[in-house]
Order: structure tokens, then sequence, then C-alpha cells
């Protein structure tokens, strides 16, 4: 049990106590350490201007020792999260002090002319300096993907963009490797792999190691607050100011952090993020792909979980409409005893659902019944990229010898909840896929859905882009396909 905060910060160690354990990994750059060079720009996990590049052994799936990176919003990290991962910020890069030479990538961003008031640049830089790291490709399919998670007001992205496409395949990171490798051992000895317990000014954080202790921990205190990726918690803390008395770190459970096929299911541990979940969605359904590609920008991604999106009930959630269509089974822990229940029943009203005090989400199985030109996703939202939806419809729909032989439909943003479209999927079901039967179907969406009007989006919008949402999937289920999407699948899943 290690009672002491440890983690690599720019390549030392650095171990920590007498801090609270929300302080964020922001505040502890900037206000302990006085590495401003990390910056805030919303608290929020917006804007990207906190951008540092985590290393993280426990995802090293290679099992050759070394770190793999991400890159992550430090304004909305719990500092215990990042015990045992080794951080990098802007100031490890090099080039700070006079004389010292650029790292290849703030190079880039100087000759293209990238920065001009410079608040955003140290975010953009650890953007591309993590995906260089992991000798991800830098070319114009990739680009948006990865900085839609940082926003500049000055440059215009225009030079960003040219700085980081120059970076592709500039230099093999062969001596960076070797240094996380080193790293990666120095952590082992100073974090251990063992589980965390930190307290201070009676706020205490656990971070179990093992499914058997977090169940076994939950019981024993009900009232904590699990944290997953902590891309809605932190929130809690940064924006409303709430104190949390007691946090369960789910991030490090070993368990949780599987994904695999088994029994006919794609199961997916509670602590898999959208980031690790992305190629077996994508590559099964690549409409739920491109909604995962979609959902925050690449540091949300990297960060926030799938179980913890079930988990928070939000009616805006983009992956429960995905996974309700494809009839997925939410599997629920209390102690030793699981239940396992279809997703949509578990979503009960706003803000309440289907769990009880010391049970905790620990994965979610889909069915691999569903091919992947029966799933369409549509997420509407007012930006393209890293936006909330305003609605979100999904639609698993079969159609044999010309008729409808299986629909689930499902919605987010249309009730207080994740709900699946009844009595459309009535209207349709049997009858002959026609422009006639998606018509006469359009009703329906009124027996199923009273939408609210807020800040996205109208009642009227909302009600009126669903049923445009099912003659779109009617249209892009006929050949030859027109185009329908801002992003093309290629462009999407190239
Ligand atoms: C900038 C930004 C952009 C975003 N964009 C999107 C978007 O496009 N689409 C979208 O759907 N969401 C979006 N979100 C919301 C958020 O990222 C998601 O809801 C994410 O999936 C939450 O996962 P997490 O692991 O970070 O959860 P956390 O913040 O750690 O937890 C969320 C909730 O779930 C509970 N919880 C977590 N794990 C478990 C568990 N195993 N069992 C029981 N309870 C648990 C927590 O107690 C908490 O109530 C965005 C958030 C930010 C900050
Ligand atoms: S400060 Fe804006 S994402 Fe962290
Ligand atoms: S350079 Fe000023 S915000 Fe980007």
């Amino acid at each position: 049990m290690t009672r002491e905060i440890a983690f690599l910060l720019n390549g030392a160690v650095e171990t920590v106590s007498g801090v609270p354990p929300t302080m964020t990994l922001l505040q502890y750059l900037r206000r302990r350490k006085r590495l401003t060079g990390t910056k805030e720009g919303c608290a929020e996990g917006d804007c990207g201007a906190c951008t540092v590049v985590l290393g993280d052994p426990a995802a090293d799936s290679a099992g050759d020792g070394t770190l793999r990176h991400r890159a992550a919003n430090a304004c909305i990290l719990f500092l215990p999260m990042v015990h045992g991962r080794a951080v990098t910020t802007v100031e490890g890069l090099g080039g700070g002090a006079p004389g010292e030479a650029l790292h290849p990538v703030q190079r880039a961003f100087v000759e293209h002319h990238a920065s001009q008031c410079g608040f955003c640049t140290p975010g953009f830089v650890m953007s591309a300096y993590a995906a260089w790291l992991e000798g991800e490709p830098l070319d114009k399919r990739s680009v948006d993907d990865l900085m839609a998670g940082n926003l500049c007001r000055c440059t215009g992205y225009g030079p960003i963009i040219d700085a980081t496409l120059a970076l592709n395949g500039a230099a093999p990171p062969d001596e960076e490797r070797a240094g996380a490798k080193e790293a990666a051992r120095r952590l082992e000895h100073a974090a251990g792999a063992g589980p965390l317990t930190y307290e201070y000014g009676g706020q205490r954080w656990y971070g179990p190691t093992a499914a058997d202790e977090l169940a076994a921990l939950y019981e024993a205190h009900p009232d904590a607050v699990l944290v997953a990726g902590a891309t809605d918690v932190g929130l809690w803390v940064t924006k409303q100011h709430r104190r949390l008395d007691t946090v369960i770190d789910i991030g490090r459970v070993r368990e949780l952090n599987d994904l695999g096929v088994s029994g006919g299911s794609l199961r997916i541990g509670a602590g898999v993020t959208c980031s690790g979940a992305f190629d077996a969605i994508a590559g099964r359904w690549p409409d739920f792909g491109e909604l995962l590609r979609r959902f925050g920008g690449r540091q949300v991604r990297n960060a926030g979980t799938i179980g913890g999106n079930i988990a928070n009930g939000s009616p805006i959630g983009d992956s429960p409409p995905a996974l309700i269509a494809l009839g997925a089974t939410l599997v629920l822990r209390k102690g030793a005893a699981r239940r396992r229940l279809p997703l949509e029943a578990f979503f009960l009203a706003y803000g309440k659902q289907d769990r009880q005090p010391g049970e905790f989400v620990e994965a979610v199985e889909i069915p691999l019944d569903t091919g992947a030109e029966e799933l369409k996703c549509y997420k509407v939202s007012k930006r393209f990229d890293q936006d909330i939806s305003a609605l979100c419809g999904c639609f698993n729909l079969r159609i044999e010898d010309g008729a409808v032989a299986r629909a689930r439909i499902a919605f987010g943003g249309m009730a207080a909840t994740p709900k699946r479209a009844a009595a459309v999927e009535a209207a349709l079901l049997g009858r002959p896929w026609t422009e006639a039967t998606v018509a006469a179907a359009l009703p329906a969406f009124a027996e199923d859905f009273t939408p609210i009007d807020d800040m996205r989006a109208s009642a009227g919008y909302r009600l009126l882009a669903a049923q445009n949402l099912l003659r779109r999937a009617f249209h892009e289920s006929r050949r030859p396909l027109r185009e329908t999407r801002l992003a093309g699948r290629e462009a999407a899943f190239a």
C-alpha cells in the first residue's frame, strides 16, 4: 500500500504528499512546480492549452518494458491519477534555456510560424509530440483528428497543421524510445504496481489495482465517488467546486481494463477508454467508430471511458444510443454478486440509474450479431468536432427479402435518458423497406419522444431532425450510395 503519490515529472522522480487528492495535475504543475508552460484556458477539458503527455506502463500491451504515450488534459486530471505514470510537460522537451536546442517538434512549429500570442502553443506542441513519439502517421487524414482537442484563437490553424505535417516520418524516435524504457524502469522502482491509498485534509483517495479490492472497497464506502477518466468528475471540482471526501479510482484496476471477445460478445471493461475501444468498435461497426472519433477531442477520448459514459446516465452521452441499438448488456457488480441487464433498462429517469449503493459497472457486452452495414449512427451537434450532441440517433436495421426483419433504434438528446424508439420500431418491423414505410413511421417519433428545448436545440428541431435521420438511414441503405456525410467513411477510418 503506497501512501505517497509517485510519478516521473520530466524524467525525475516526484513524490507528493500534503496536497488535497482532488488537486489537479495542472494546479500542481503551475502552483507547486512553477512549470507555467502548461497553460490554463478553460479548466474543463475543451481547449487543450493544458495538454501534457502521459507515459503509461499499464498500457504496455506489447510487454516490451517501455511506456505508451498519450496526450492528456492536465486541468481535469486529479494528481493521484498520475501515480505510477510518467508526465512530460513542454519544459521536458528542451529549448527552455538560452542556447538549449529545440526539440524537433518545437522547431517545426517555429519554422512554420505556427505561433502568434503563444498561449495555445505548448498544448499543440504536446499533442503533436505524443503522436510523434508513438510513431503515428502525421498526414492530412489524421491531423484534424489529432488537433481537434486544441483550440487557437489567433494564429489560424493553417501554419499549425503545416508544422505538424512536416513531422510526418521526420525522425524515428529511437532515442526517445530508449528514454521511455529507462523511464519505465525508474517508475517501477518509484511507484511499484500496487494499490494507492492517499489522504490529506480529511479527503481520501483509493487506487485499487484488482477488481476484488475495488468491490470490497466500494461495499465498505458506498458513498465514495468512483472515478474512471475524470472527464466528467473533474468538472465537478474545477467548475462546481464540489468537495469529494472519498474517491475510488477504477483506472488502475487490471480486470476493468480488459477488452476482448467472449461468448459471442465483445466485452469492454469499465476502465477501457474511448481511444482504447476504438479499433475493436470501428473495425466491426464503422459508424459507431465514427461516433467515437467525434467524441470530445483526442485528450478526452484518451481519458474518458465507455463505462463512465454509461454510468453518468447523461441523456446526451454518445455511446449509449449506439450500445442500446446493438442490444448491449450491462454487467454490474456489488461485492461478489453480479447481475446483467439490457442497457436500456439501466436508465430509469433523468439522473437516476438502476444501480445499488456499492454497486459498480464492471463491463458492457455487445453481441456480435450485427453486421457493419446494419448499424447507422448519426451525431447532430453545432460543431462537427469536439462538441456534445444536440441529438444522436442509432439505427440497427436488418433487411431481409426487402422487408424489415430487425429494428433496434435508440436516441440520445430526445428524452430525459438515452431511449429506445419502440413505436418507430413497431411501425417498421415486418414492413417492406420502402420510402412509403419510412414516411408512414415518422409520426411514431412523437409517440416515443417529447424532447426538450435547450441551448443545443429546440424541441421542434430535435423531433424533425430525428425523423430526418430515419429518412437518411433509408437513403444510405440504397445503392448507389449518395454523399450524405461531412466526413466520408474513408476519411474517418483511414
Ligand atoms: C471537453 C469534453 C468533451 C466531451 N465530449 C463528449 C462527447 O462528445 N460525447 C459524450 O458522450 N461525452 C462527452 N464528454 C463527457 C465525458 O467525456 C464522457 O461522459 C466520458 O465517457 C466519461 O467517462 P470518464 O471515464 O471520464 O468518467 P468519470 O468522469 O470518471 O465518471 C463519470 C461518472 O460515472 C461514474 N463512474 C465511472 N466509472 C464507473 C463505474 N465503473 N461504475 C459506476 N460508476 C462509474 C462516476 O462516479 C461519475 O458519476 C466530454 C467531456 C469533456 C470534458
Ligand atoms: S485548460 Fe482547457 S483543456 Fe485544460
Ligand atoms: S497562438 Fe494565440 S491562441 Fe494560438
